[in-house]
């Protein structure tokens, strides 16, 4: 089956936040939009004609969550993931965001610790700080040109009165997919120490060749307290529609989370939102395989051309996602100075590393959920632009 990834959709005046919102956050529209995480391709065919099919039914009541919903992501995850999930375990919820908050309120009181791992996702903090619960946090470190998770300093972090550990897996921004190893290890310290585990899996779709992904629910014993969250949103780019679902084994955790969501009434969804969710579980897996060798083949050529004409930025190759962390501190410039460089001189717009808190200074993201043409434009761009020796700026 062919899929058409370099087909150009006009993406301007959709009121998208990537392309409408330019103005907003890098005060122009003249950049690339290459930051928020969702891509630029159409969804597949079968994600389209399940919506078209709902949308030729004129009324859009209240809805129930259809059963065939629930087996779309048994199968799913038995088919892909070889992760064995019971009915009972699914709860759904809105986008994955809102469940990280929910679990900040449901598993630790207020002054209580929660652990997060950056640089991650920047919703991890606020999902903590908003709630009044105590970030803890547990930087990753960088040894030999691979993230690693710091063990010695995650049973500290655990010492310190924290009851939930907030896992990114595969990791966002810095692309790691967590060994089963390293996964066994975190369900280790967190027997010891009693955490709840929120194991946010929304990446877990995307993983590049020669790698595997380990679901942590597949490794978890009966017991372990642990809440998955997972979404088709970012492998089949329907984050919009705003459905994801929480896997959660234990019936403790379980009506845990199901009485934060009562407690705002947030449990009805849309009938899209549905309909599309489980027609990309259902029959997406054709598009998925080929999106990802799409991305792969632009994952490398950037890591080939970084490496190659801008040694002044480093690229660890992400094992999963499509987003890159470039490490600009070659580069020589504070982080306010880099973030003028790429929007005014390079014209391409990327999340600054600083949003991901520690850890994040002196690096930027790079969305390549894109046309590959527009990758490597933006990427001749920055090389274009680049000072030929950093102390020249
Ligand atoms: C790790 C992670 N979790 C959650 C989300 C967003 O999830 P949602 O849009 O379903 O709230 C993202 C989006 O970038 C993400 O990277």
């Amino acid at each position: 089956m062919d899929f058409n990834f370099d087909q150009k959709i006009q993406r301007e005046n959709t009121h998208s936040v990537k392309f409408d919102g330019r103005r907003q956050y890098f005060g122009t529209t003249d950049v690339s939009p290459l930051w928020v995480a969702d891509m630029d391709f159409a969804v597949p065919e079968c994600v389209t004609r399940a919506l078209q099919e709902r949308i030729n039914h004129p009324v859009f009541g209240y809805t129930l969550y259809p059963e065939s919903i629930y087996q779309s992501i048994i199968d799913w995850f038995q088919r892909r993931h070889q992760w064995t999930i019971e009915r009972e375990w699914i709860v759904f919820a809105p986008g994955v965001v809102p469940s990280l908050f929910a679990a900040a309120k449901a598993f630790a009181q207020e002054g209580e610790g929660v652990i997060v791992q950056s640089p991650v996702y920047f919703p991890f903090f606020s999902a903590v700080t908003t709630n009044n619960r105590k970030l803890i946090n547990n930087p990753l470190r960088e040894i030999n040109g691979r993230y690693e998770m710091d063990f010695e300093h995650l049973e500290q972090c655990a010492q310190q009165g924290a009851t939930l550990l907030m896992l990114c897996t595969p990791h966002n921004p810095v692309g790691r997919v967590w060994s089963e190893a390293e996964l066994q290890q975190v369900l280790e310290i967190s027997r010891r120490y009693d955490l709840t585990i929120l194991s946010d899996d929304i990446h877990c779709d995307l993983v590049y060749s020669g790698v595997k992904h380990t679901m942590l629910g597949r490794l978890a014993q009966p017991g372990d307290k642990l809440i998955t969250t997972i979404a088709p949103n970012k492998s089949f780019n329907i984050p919009g529609l705003g459905l994801s679902a929480l896997v959660i084994p234990n019936a403790a955790e379980r009506n845990a989370m199901k009485h934060m969501f009562e407690t705002l009434h947030v449990g009805n969804y849309n009938p899209l939102s549905i309909a599309a969710f489980e027609a990309a579980y259902r029959e997406g897996d054709h598009w998925l395989d080929a999106l990802m060798q799409y991305l792969e083949t632009t994952r490398d050529f950037a890591a080939d051309f970084i490496a190659r004409e801008i040694p002044q930025i480093k690229l660890i190759k992400p094992e999963a996602t499509y987003l890159l962390w470039l490490d600009c501190r070659g580069l020589g410039m504070g982080d306010a100075q880099l973030r003028d460089f790429f929007v005014r001189s390079c014209k391409v717009g990327m999340n600054p590393g600083t949003v991901f808190g520690e850890g994040g200074s002196g690096f930027m993201r790079m969305n390549i959920g894109a046309r590959s043409v527009v990758i490597i434009n933006a990427l001749n761009s920055i090389l274009k632009n680049i000072p030929s020796r950093s102390n020249e700026l």
